[in-house]
């Protein structure tokens, strides 16, 4: 088993194998963290897009990419019916709680605790992603408040990886993103969602779960999981 992971600042990372590539939630055109680091939407080639909400810092250059990529999305099922009517043939609609095999492995739909709106339209349930990608299960919590069910997340799917928001204000913040890992007892985790503006500036520092593997990555960097 085999991924790498790379942070495209906010809450946009590549999951990578020598097969296929998944976007999640790719924001880079206006993303000031992938601006300052070079990057650009030209700088992925995704063979899927799986997007968490339909907010405007989440979804990004979905439609572009999907376009120039021929990418297939996933993600709520409403955030599917907004993409067919842009154009977008390759649609895999979700929902909370829904699990389905894919390409790649497969990918389960959490709940999250948030808001998902497009430009005045409703997009459907924020939720958060479990894909499993090259043998390796990544936990990508979306943007959400603290809630107790993170345990039983963490025990159905047994991620290897959580993906964690830790900018405060809209998500949560650092201690709560503290306590969320606890509960999900992932093998390692790699905070979010945070510096991109002045609204969700958080020292990182501060998101310390206990007996839990923090992975700090700068923009643009991998991690490999093997
Ligand atoms: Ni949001
Ligand atoms: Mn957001």
């Amino acid at each position: 088993m085999s991924v790498d992971i790379r942070f495209l600042g906010h809450a946009a990372f590549t999951l990578s194998t020598d097969t296929h590539c998944i976007a999640i939630d790719p924001f880079l055109t206006g993303n000031p963290l992938a601006e300052k680091a070079g990057l650009t939407k030209e700088s992925i080639d995704p063979t899927h897009i799986a997007l968490t909400h339909g907010h405007a810092d989440h979804v990004g250059d979905t439609l572009e990419l999907a376009t120039r990529c021929g990418s297939q999305i996933i993600a709520a099922f409403e955030i599917c019916e907004w993409a067919a009517e842009q154009g977008i043939e390759a649609v895999n609609p979700g929902n909370p709680g829904g699990r389905y095999d894919t390409d790649f492995g497969w990918v389960a739909f959490t709940q999250a605790f948030h808001s998902s709106s497009f430009e005045g339209r409703y997009m459907g349930m924020p939720c958060g992603l479990v894909l499993n990608v090259g043998g390796v299960t990544i936990y990508h919590a979306g943007d959400t408040g603290l809630f107790g069910d993170m345990a039983l997340i963490g025990e159905l799917y047994k991620p290897d990886i959580a993906i964690l928001p830790i900018g405060d204000r809209f998500t949560m913040g650092p201690e709560h993103a503290s306590r969320a890992a606890e509960m999900i007892k992932p093998g390692m985790a790699i905070p979010c969602h945070y510096g991109t503006w002045d609204l969700i500036d958080v020292d990182p520092a501060r998101f310390n779960p206990s007996g839990i593997e923090v992975v700090r990555l700068d923009v643009g960097a991998t991690h490999v999981v093997k």
